[in-house]
């Protein structure tokens, strides 16, 4: 299982390294053997080495340059940064991200060895225009993306599940993650409103891989719970 928490625009340096604290020593106490991914904010990376990932929620496709307000290549080598999330909803609807400009950061950052999260999900008016509308909605997000990069984590994400406290069906979700199982062998994680309550339940499901987690995973308590949770289902799969 793959299980991250995104920080968002979230948290201090000082509330960061104290939030490390705590998920870094249960990882190390509970011989945790799943992979354990943070995405705080820039001014929280640091240069350490860990037992969870530390990754960055963006950064420019350019080793440096007149970027004003971005992050590139060479400030994240600097900390030892070899984890990205691309194609976030937020990025692509508030930030408005094109296709076109996070291919290019997918085509960069992949040529570069990253570890890539990549993120696809629908709007609510693609979802209830029924399964076609939603695959090739889906289809388009993934335009000019190597689906078989070998460091690839996709997340689907719906949506108008991030932070509305809705999810789809355990159904609907195994249906979705089915059908993006055939087009790629690289886990596939959820995310959208995971919370202490429901983790375990959508981890179990069929070709879920992992969750990416946002609200629910600022308290280091409930995130270092979602761990157990997830390292509770390898004893059961035995993997
Ligand atoms: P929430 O868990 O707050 O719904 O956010 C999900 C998300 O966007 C993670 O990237």
């Amino acid at each position: 299982m793959i299980i991250c928490a995104n920080f968002k625009a979230n948290k201090t340096r000082q509330e960061t390294q104290a939030y490390m604290a705590v998920v870094e020593s249960f990882v190390g106490a509970n011989d945790i053997s799943d992979t354990i991914m943070v995405f705080p904010p820039f001014t929280a990376l640091e240069h350490l080495s860990r037992n969870v990932l530390i990754g960055v929620q963006n950064a420019y496709p350019a080793k440096n340059g007149a970027y004003t307000g971005e992050i590139a290549l060479e400030q994240l080598e600097e900390f030892g940064i070899k984890t990205i999330l691309i194609g976030h909803s937020e990025r692509r609807h508030i930030l408005g991200e094109t296709q076109e400009v996070i291919a290019e950061k997918f085509r960069f950052f992949s040529t570069h060895g990253f570890a890539i999260v990549y993120c696809v999900g629908e709007p609510l008016e693609v979802r209830q225009a029924g399964t076609e509308a939603l695959m090739n909605y889906i289809e388009a997000q993934c335009i000019g993306i190597d689906l078989e990069y070998k460091d690839l984590i996709l997340a689907y994400e719906p949506v108008w599940a991030i932070g509305t406290g809705l999810t789809p069906s355990m159904e609907d979700i195994r249906e979705l993650h089915t059908a993006l199982r055939a087009k790629t062998t690289a886990p596939i994680l959820y995310g959208g409103s995971v919370k202490v309550d429901n983790a375990a339940q959508i981890m179990a499901i069929e070709n879920v891989d992992g969750i990416l987690v946002g609200s629910a995973a600022l308290s280091a308590n409930d995130f270092c719970t979602m761990i157990a949770d997830a390292s509770q289902l390898n004893t059961k799969t035995g993997e």
